[in-house]
């Protein structure tokens, strides 16, 4: 069987590490905000070049805290695009705020021609998500964010490792955020997140909000060196000492993996090219980063259940637009015409297995198939 995603070859290599730094944490007796996780924190930032960072429970929350650090809530506006995963979406109504949709370009990316027309008096920030592993435009998001008094918060939770202009996704925008949910690039053995930022007092205002909105305060009996009172309202979203001291380890490797995979895009581009099946284009000053390889081809359907057959797994990411979808389509008019693009791309698009340890063999057998298909 070929799966589209698989973590288990990954875990024969790494197993003696990763079992010998979760035993290394159990044994010290510490497991929510220990030595780990600030280990952790202080060489993921500094892997994507942001000044600051901070461990959460996932990606979705790591979306909400930004908002929250960054006050935007009931009444405002957030711009973004419609073909991402729920989770992007979740976070902005989670804060209060509506998204904004804006249709996607020819790189499945937030189209920033489009950006200036969606602007309104209650827009406080565009959420560019880098999909598929590679970064938006973000010059040109970082100058309209400027003009108008705009954050930005880089969805990077598909990106880890990806480039613009040589800059690490992540260490552009006012904040960054990160999944490391299993099948991404940089995956935990459960759930994790992350936030980047440059700005300090932003920094302690989202690191105050991951942790109920509590500081340490010195009680007046002096009997204490401190103990935690909250000062704002906050969440609860904690990276564990076993996920940091699992995600250390995996740190190592993870230049080193995302090579593999361009490698891997790299086999798929050249012997599919002349197939007649829509491949992916790297963007102009881009670094990829291949979370996953997707294509297109009208009959999409026929292709993923013919290839099921002989045990070769795709999948879509994503058959539904964000507003089509009945918990969230009142975000936009009742047929509405300008998500064009990201409709098209919805009904044809499909991913080929991709991931590190996918064997030079195995990819062999899903080229010859798709093509004997085609
Ligand atoms: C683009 C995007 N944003 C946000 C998320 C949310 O990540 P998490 O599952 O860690 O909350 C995901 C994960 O599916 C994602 O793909």
């Amino acid at each position: 069987m070929i799966k589209v995603w698989d973590y288990l070859k990954e875990y024969e290599i790494l197993r003696d590490d990763i079992l010998k730094a979760v035993d290394e944490v159990f044994k010290k007796g510490i497991l929510i905000f220990g030595p780990k996780l600030e280990e952790f924190e202080e060489k993921f930032s500094k892997y994507i070049g942001a000044n600051y960072g901070i461990g959460v429970g996932n990606c979705t929350d790591a979306l909400y805290i930004a908002l929250r650090g960054l006050k935007i809530g009931h009444g405002d506006e957030v711009i973004t695009v419609s073909n991402t995963a729920v989770p992007t979406i979740t976070a902005i109504v989670n804060s209060g705020a509506s998204p904004k949709f804006v249709d996607i370009d020819k790189y499945s990316l937030i189209d920033v021609s489009k950006i200036e027309k969606a602007i309104s008096k209650k827009t406080k920030a565009i959420m560019p998500v880098h999909l598929f592993g590679q970064s938006c435009e973000m010059n040109k998001i970082m100058s309209l964010a400027k003009k108008y008094n705009l954050k930005v918060i880089e969805d990077c939770a598909q990106a880890h490792g990806a480039t613009y202009f040589n800059k690490k996704v992540g260490s552009i925008g006012d904040v960054g955020c990160f999944s490391f949910y299993p099948t991404k690039i940089f995956g935990a053995y459960g759930d994790g997140g992350f936030i980047t930022t440059n700005n300090k007092e932003l920094y302690e205002k989202m690191h105050r909000i991951r942790f109920l909105g509590m500081e340490k305060k010195k009680m007046s009996s002096g009997h204490w060196n401190g103990k935690y009172y909250a000062v704002e309202h906050g969440t609860n979203s904690r990276l564990d000492e076993v996920h940091a001291a699992i995600l250390l380890k995996k740190l190592e490797h993870l230049d080193n993996w995302i090579e593999r995979r361009r490698m891997i895009a790299d086999r798929y581009n050249k012997e599919l090219k002349d197939s007649k099946i829509e491949l992916p284009v790297e963007a102009p000053n881009n670094k990829h980063a291949y979370y996953i390889y997707v294509v297109a081809h009208k009959e999409r359907d026929n292709i993923i259940s013919e290839l099921a057959k002989k045990d070769i797994h795709l999948n879509i990411s994503y058959p539904w637009p964000i507003h089509i979808m009945d918990a969230y389509k009142h975000y936009v008019e009742p047929n509405c015409n300008y998500l064009k693009n990201t409709e098209d791309q919805a009904k044809k698009i499909f991913s080929l297995p991709m991931y590190p340890t996918l064997t030079d063999e195995e990819q062999g057998i899903v080229i010859r198939e798709l093509k004997k298909l085609l």
